[in-house]
C-alpha cells in the first residue's frame, strides 16, 4: 500500500482525498494501492471527516518514511515550491495542479526528481481533467507536434459564451460569474489572459523540451470585448473565444488573444466553462481534446491519475519535461493572419482598400472589415495610417 499526503485542503485538495477514497478499490485492481495518510493545511476544519489526517507541520509528512507520493494542491510558488523541493529531495514523488509553480520552477523540480529517482508530474496544471500532458508525452510521442491552439481558460469561456448567447455586457456577465463562483473575486489572471498564458507556456515547454516563459508571450485578455463585437461576429458566422496558441512550424511563435472562430471550427462548440484544445501533429493531423478544464473532481482526477503513475512506477522517474534552457520565441509581429477591424463609416472605404478587405459589414455609424492575410507588423503599420479605427480582433 502506498501512503499519500495531500498538501492543501482547498477545493482541489479535498477533491483528491475524495477521488482516492471513492476509487481506491478500482485503482488497486488496476495496479496501484493508495491511501491518504496526511493532509497538510494550516487551517482547522472542525467536524471534517478527514480531520484526523490533518497536520500543520510539513516535516511530519516529510519525515515519515511511509509517504511515497505527495499531491500538491496548495497553489502559489513560495511554500509550494519549498515543500515540493524538500519532498523530491527525499525521493517522494510530487503530483501537482499548480500551474504557477510548474511554469516558474518546473524544470528545476523535474531535474531534482530525476536525481532522486522519483517524479514531478503536473497533468492537472493545464486543462484541469483533460489529459493533455499525458497525451503529449505518451500518445503523441511518435509525432512532431507543430501547433497547439485552444481554449484553456474556463472562466473567460463562460463569460464569452454568456455574452454571445444572452447579448449581455462584459461587466454584467463577470459579476454574475463571480456570484456563481465561476470567476474569482479578483478575476485579473483569468480575464487578462495570464492563466491561459501560463498554460500555453507549459505546453510549449513540454513540446519543445526548453523553457518557455509566460512573460515572453504576447497576451491580450477579454476585457475590451463588447456586445457590438459579438453582433459583428454573428453576422460573420463566428463566435469570439480567448485562444492560447503556440506554433512550431519555424521556431516557436506563441500568443494569447481573443479571436473570431468560424462556425466550422470544433472550438466554436466549446461553450461555458469547458476547455477545448486542438493539437496538430505530423502523422495524426488534428486531434481535439475537450472537457472540464477546472473544478474540484475533474482537476483532482488528473492529480490522482498522476499519483497512480508514481505508485505503479515507484523508484523511477515517469513523464517528460523540459530543461532550464530558455526557448527564444519568434517575433510576434511575424505571425500571419486575418484581422477583423471596426472603423467609423467616414473612414471605412479607405480602411477596406488599404487592408485588402475581403468582407465589409455596414452598421449605422461604423463598419466591420475582415482584412486580407498579412503579418501583424504589416497590419499594425497600415493601422497607424488609418483614421477612425475603433478596434481590431484577430481571426
Ligand atoms: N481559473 C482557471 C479557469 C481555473 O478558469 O480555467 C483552472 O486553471
Amino acid at each position: 500500500m502506498a501512503e499519500v499526503a495531500v498538501f492543501g485542503y482547498g477545493t482541489v485538495g479535498s477533491g483528491v482525498v475524495e477521488v482516492i477514497d471513492k476509487n481506491a478499490e478500482l485503482m488497486k485492481s488496476r495496479g496501484a494501492d493508495m491511501h491518504v495518510k496526511y493532509v497538510l493545511d494550516i487551517r482547522d476544519f472542525p467536524g471534517d471527516p478527514n480531520s484526523s489526517k490533518l497536520v500543520k507541520d510539513v516535516d511530519v509528512i516529510l519525515n515519515d518514511p511511509e509517504i511515497s507520493v505527495v499531491c500538491e494542491t496548495m497553489g502559489g510558488a513560495t511554500f509550494a515550491y519549498e515543500y515540493s523541493k524538500k519532498a523530491l529531495e527525499k525521493g517522494i514523488s510530487v503530483c501537482t495542479s499548480n500551474k504557477e509553480l510548474v511554469e516558474a520552477k518546473g524544470a528545476e523540480l523535474m531535474a531534482i526528481a530525476r536525481e532522486h529517482s522519483c517524479s514531478y508530474l503536473f497533468e492537472a496544471s493545464v486543462g484541469g481533467g483533460i489529459p493533455l500532458i499525458r497525451t503529449i508525452n505518451d500518445a503523441l510521442t511518435a509525432e512532431r507536434i507543430d501547433r497547439i491552439y485552444g481554449i484553456l481558460n474556463g472562466t473567460t469561456n463562460y463569460i464569452l459564451t454568456k455574452m454571445d448567447e444572452d447579448g449581455a455586457g462584459f461587466d454584467e456577465v463577470l459579476k454574475e460569474a463571480q456570484e456563481k463562483g465561476y470567476a474569482e473575486k479578483d478575476p485579473t489572471a483569468d480575464i487578462e489572459g495570464h492563466d491561459a498564458c501560463r498554460k500555453i507556456a507549459i505546453l510549449a515547454s513540454l513540446v519543445s523540451g526548453k523553457k518557455v516563459s509566460w512573460t515572453d508571450i504576447e497576451t491580450e485578455g477579454i476585457t475590451n470585448i463588447d456586445t457590438e463585437d459579438f453582433s459583428y461576429a454573428k453576422e460573420l458566422g463566428c463566435s469570439i473565444k480567448l485562444i492560447a496558441m503556440c506554433d512550431f512550424n519555424e521556431g516557436c511563435s506563441a500568443r494569447v488573444s481573443p479571436r473570431l472562430i468560424t462556425a466550422d471550427s470544433p472550438l466554436n462548440c466549446v461553450k461555458g466553462v469547458f476547455n477545448g484544445v486542438l493539437i496538430h501533429s505530423d502523422m495524426l493531423d488534428d486531434s481535439l481534446y475537450y472537457g472540464r478544464g477546472a473544478g474540484k473532481l475533474a482537476t483532482a482526477s488528473a492529480v490522482v491519475a498522476d499519483a497512480f503513475e508514481c505508485v505503479r512506477f515507484a523508484g523511477q522517474e515517469v513523464g517528460r519535461g523540459w530543461t532550464d534552457e530558455a526557448l527564444k520565441l519568434n517575433d510576434p509581429g511575424d505571425m500571419k493572419g486575418r484581422f477583423f477591424v471596426r472603423v467609423d463609416n467616414a473612414n471605412a472605404d479607405e480602411a477596406a482598400d488599404k487592408l485588402g478587405a475581403e468582407k465589409v459589414i455596414k452598421h449605422d455609424k461604423e463598419s466591420g472589415l475582415v482584412s486580407a492575410v498579412m503579418s501583424e507588423t504589416e497590419f499594425k503599420k497600415i493601422l497607424e495610417g488609418l483614421a477612425g479605427v475603433i478596434k481590431f480582433i484577430r481571426f
